[in-house]
């Protein structure tokens, strides 16, 4: 396939990289261990575990979305989404990816009539009020996205704006608001159907860092006019060229085969290095899908095991002036993961100026040129590296390389044995924020958290 995101590792191996690589035999060796995951997954697959694998082939939903964004984009000017983590990444990454650099700032014609996006992931007060200060809630829609309808990061920014949109528009708020959510519980469920609020599911099999192509992602991809049924052509087409046990020939398997083995050589961070504005949603999305995913505490045999690579994001070339000497000669605990783009949507010639060697050459050759350089510099130091590259930045593309990551996280948790699709850690923490915020339910739990933290906060250990 010409328009395939492909993965290239030759710079992983030892033949490249000397003894700090790995060699195809380890990579085969590792068979018996993917064929076995590879079957786990598609029989998850099967009893319906694992929604996200499903989604490639909703097309129809897709079809349903991008009319439904068609037909209520003229009555708008903003696209807020009100979410976070898996509920907002892929939503940034996905714009940043397939829409102008400053879509914001285009006017109406610029952007063909769809909507400016913001998505406010924090509960940052200033950060929330500076959004307020230039956005008209008459002409914005609200998407206000949360699978458990109950985290507090995303309720209470959907208060604060409600209420806002309430004082502005009165009744007809509720023509403001568009709700993702599951299909039965939670709070915003609840508030649907007391508000009547039209609403979208997250599927109750699909977690929140694996819902990118659910409504999740799909809505603000559509009113911001990105073409979503080629996205999800594109995971289907990763789909079908990852329907294949031999770790040499899927992609998403041997991306985590290869992650896998460098963490038991003691290379826990793995950083991706996109050499493209554009894709460095990507890594962001990806930082979250890794970490949340493979990041664990498990019990073997009545003893806790502790796993997880680190996953670190930079950029190609802004980074090479701050992290790359790092990376360079800094400790042998990284892998880099280089996300190259082939053909870029522009060609921007550097004018002829007074014989200088930068003249008449294009800011896409530079760009190309330090990438390759710094493959090199790392290749030539002895660091692992890998190349995932995309022919252009296009939806189609963008439903490769995200659908490839997320099918590479599970085969990661397979490998290393641990449940991919859960995260005890970030619910531990949702619990806590709860108690320390009142809510009903965990009065018991409030006091205790109080005379804990008071404990530390006893003795002074300021400086
Ligand atoms: O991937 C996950 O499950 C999490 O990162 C969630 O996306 C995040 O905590 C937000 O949860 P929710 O969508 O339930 O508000």
């Amino acid at each position: 396939m010409s328009d395939a995101v492909k993965l290239n590792y030759a710079n992983s191996l030892t033949e490249f990289v000397g003894d700090q690589g790995i060699t195809i035999e380890e990579l085969k060796a590792l068979q018996q261990k993917i064929s076995k995951a590879h079957e786990s997954i598609h029989r998850q697959k099967k009893e319906g575990k694992l929604g996200f694998m499903e989604l490639p082939y909703k097309i129809e939903a897709a079809k349903k979305i991008k009319a439904a964004a068609k037909k209520a984009a003229p009555k708008f000017e903003n696209f807020v989404v009100i979410g976070i983590g898996g509920s907002a990444l892929g939503n940034i990454a996905l714009q940043q990816a397939l829409r102008h650099p400053y879509w914001n700032l285009l006017e109406k014609k610029g952007r063909k009539g769809f909507l400016k996006l913001f998505v406010p992931d924090n509960v940052d007060p200033d950060f929330i009020s500076g959004l307020t200060d230039v956005i008209d809630p008459k002409k914005t829609l609200f998407n206000v996205i949360s699978k458990s309808g109950s985290t507090a990061e995303c309720l209470a920014n959907y208060f604060i704006l409600k209420k806002i949109l309430q004082k502005k528009v009165g009744k007809k708020y509720n023509e403001h608001i568009l709700v993702t959510t599951d299909a039965a519980k939670g709070y915003l469920r609840e508030a649907v159907v007391k508000e009547n609020l039209v609403s979208f599911e997250v599927p109750s099999n699909v977690g929140g860092r694996f819902s990118v192509m659910t409504p999740v992602g799909l809505l603000s991809a559509a009113f911001t006019g990105i073409d979503i049924e080629k996205l999800l052509i594109g995971a289907q087409q990763m789909d079908n060229r990852c329907f294949n046990d031999d770790i040499m020939q899927n992609p998403a398997a041997l991306y985590a085969a290869i992650q896998y083995l460098f963490y038991w050589k003691k290379r826990p961070l793995s950083v991706m290095m996109p050499y493209s504005n554009a894709l460095y949603g990507v890594a962001d999305w990806y930082r979250q899908l890794w970490a949340e995913s493979l990041g664990k505490k498990t019990d073997r045999n009545g003893d806790a095991v502790f796993v997880g690579p680190t996953p670190i994001k930079a950029l190609g070339a802004t980074d090479q002036h701050s992290q790359v000497q790092l990376y360079i000669e800094g400790p042998q605990d990284k892998v880099i993961t280089f996300l190259s783009v082939e053909k870029f949507g522009k060609t921007v010639k550097v004018p002829a100026y007074d014989k200088h060697y930068l003249g008449g050459r294009s800011l896409n050759e530079l760009l190309k040129a330090e990438e390759k350089a710094t493959r090199l510099a790392l290749t030539k130091e002895g660091r692992p590296n890998l190349t995932i590259s995309l022919p252009e930045v296009t939806p189609e593309a963008m439903g490769q390389l995200l659908y490839m990551l997320e099918l590479a996280t599970a085969y990661a948790g397979e490998l290393f044995d641990i449940n991919a699709f859960d995260q005890p850690g970030v619910e531990l923490g949702k619990q806590l924020t709860y108690a320390l915020m009142g809510r009903a339910g965990y009065e018991d739990k409030k006091s205790e958290l109080e005379t804990e933290l008071a404990k530390s906060e006893k003795q002074d250990y300021t400086a």
